[in-house]
């Protein structure tokens, strides 16, 4: 007798651009053995190139447009109902640029990612990049937490760093850095829906044990 197999953790991914981050994550999900499918990228900007994407690979899209709303809570409870129409087992922030109410944050509490460009507790927000230039840190880097109430505060999973040169600029480092969370997001994303990593009420659990710091992906 063969044995059921059990039905692949349902992801759903929102973006707001070009969706880089979104097609490593459609490659990823393609691979054979990836443990779970993206159902469906949603966008609040109708012309997300990530739209374009999720289409070009036969993924279900749909937009939710921010400026077709007169406040932040009508906006994210249109948003809300149609995430919920899809019914996911992992909501991804991928370049999401609304910020989300705590009424949202709470409905996917637990399921809820983002990758922020940044080693977070640094840099939470916008420019990033050239924050970390005008700092003079020799490292930068990428982030992927659980989204909490706090904006870009929630408890990070695994960070990835790169080394700053001295030819940088906002630009370059976004490239370097948009090259490393390609690498980062799907990893993060693959032991999410093996069930590895769970939030707790401010900590993360990684294979069941207390993760102390974020985990950090290496070049070796
Ligand atoms: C990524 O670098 C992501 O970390 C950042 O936007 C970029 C989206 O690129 N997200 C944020 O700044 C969220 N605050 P992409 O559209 O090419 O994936």
């Amino acid at each position: 007798m063969k044995a059921e197999k059990a039905p692949l953790p349902r992801i759903l991914v929102l973006a707001s651009g070009s969706g880089t981050n979104v097609q490593a994550l459609i490659d990823a999900t393609r691979e054979r053995d990836f443990p779970g499918r993206i159902v469906a990228v949603g966008s609040n900007r109708p012309k997300a190139f990530a739209l374009e994407r999720a289409a070009q690979a036969n993924i279900e899209t749909f937009v939710v447009d921010h400026t077709q709303y007169d406040s932040r809570e009508a906006f994210d409870a249109a948003l809300m109902a149609e995430i919920r129409r899809y019914n996911p087992d992992v909501l991804l922030l991928a370049g999401f640029m609304r910020i989300l109410t705590d009424d949202f944050v709470r409905a996917f509490r637990g399921i809820l990612l983002n990758i922020h460009p940044s080693l977070l507790p640094k840099y939470t927000g916008l420019n990033t990049h050239q924050r970390a230039l005008e700092a003079g840190d020799p490292v930068h880097g990428t982030s992927v937490h659980f989204v909490t109430e706090e904006l870009d505060g929630g408890p990070v999973i695994a960070q990835a760093e790169v080394k700053v040169s001295l030819e940088d600029t906002p630009e370059s480092l976004a490239e370097k850095v948009k090259a490393k969370e390609h690498i980062l997001y799907p990893i993060v994303v693959r032991w999410f829906c093996e069930g590895r990593i769970q939030l707790g009420s401010d900590y993360i659990l990684f294979d069941g044990e207390l993760l102390k710091a974020p985990l950090r992906l290496t070049d070796d």
